[in-house]
């Protein structure tokens, strides 16, 4: 069985709507964070993500026993994976799965999948790497 686990921050929700194309139990990791305009979101998450900062975020609950295939879904934020995804693969430790490591950017996406490197097991086998520039493929 295969778990989608994503966070989408836009107004455009390109991660969501990428998440739910995949066939599998899709789970998303919600923002508690307050809103913020788009300037402010841009600057401050720039910031969180570049330098690990924290995040206040809904963790979903996820029987892992039933998944051995994860896929994550995030925006890419100062080129790396969102802060929102890597506050969450801080905190749950995925342990032997498959997994599928995908994207949506604007166009820069160097560090992303490398970004991954440090959050993940290396227990774990990537299986695929997709990466969504503006929403294309969809
Ligand atoms: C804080 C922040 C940083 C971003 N950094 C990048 C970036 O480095 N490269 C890029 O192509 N897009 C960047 N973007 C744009 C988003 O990655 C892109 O619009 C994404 O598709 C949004 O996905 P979502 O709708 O699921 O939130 C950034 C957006 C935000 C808010």
């Amino acid at each position: 069985m295969k778990a989608i686990i994503y966070h989408s921050q836009s107004k455009n929700h390109r991660s969501k709507t990428i998440a739910e194309s995949f066939e599998g139990d899709v789970f998303e990791i919600r923002s508690l964070e307050k809103n913020m305009s788009k300037f402010c979101t841009m600057f401050i998450y720039g910031y969180k993500t570049l330098f690990s900062r924290k995040v206040k975020f809904k963790k979903p609950e996820i029987d892992f026993s039933l998944f051995d295939e994860i896929v994550l879904v995030s925006p890419v934020w100062a080129g790396r994976v969102n802060a929102f995804m890597s506050n969450y693969l801080k905190e749950v430790k995925l342990e032997n799965k498959k997994i599928t490591i995908v994207g949506s950017c604007d166009g820069g996406y160097t560090k992303y999948f490398d970004s991954y490197n440090s959050l993940l097991s290396p227990t774990n086998e990537i299986v695929e790497k997709i990466i969504y520039i503006k929403g294309d493929r969809l």
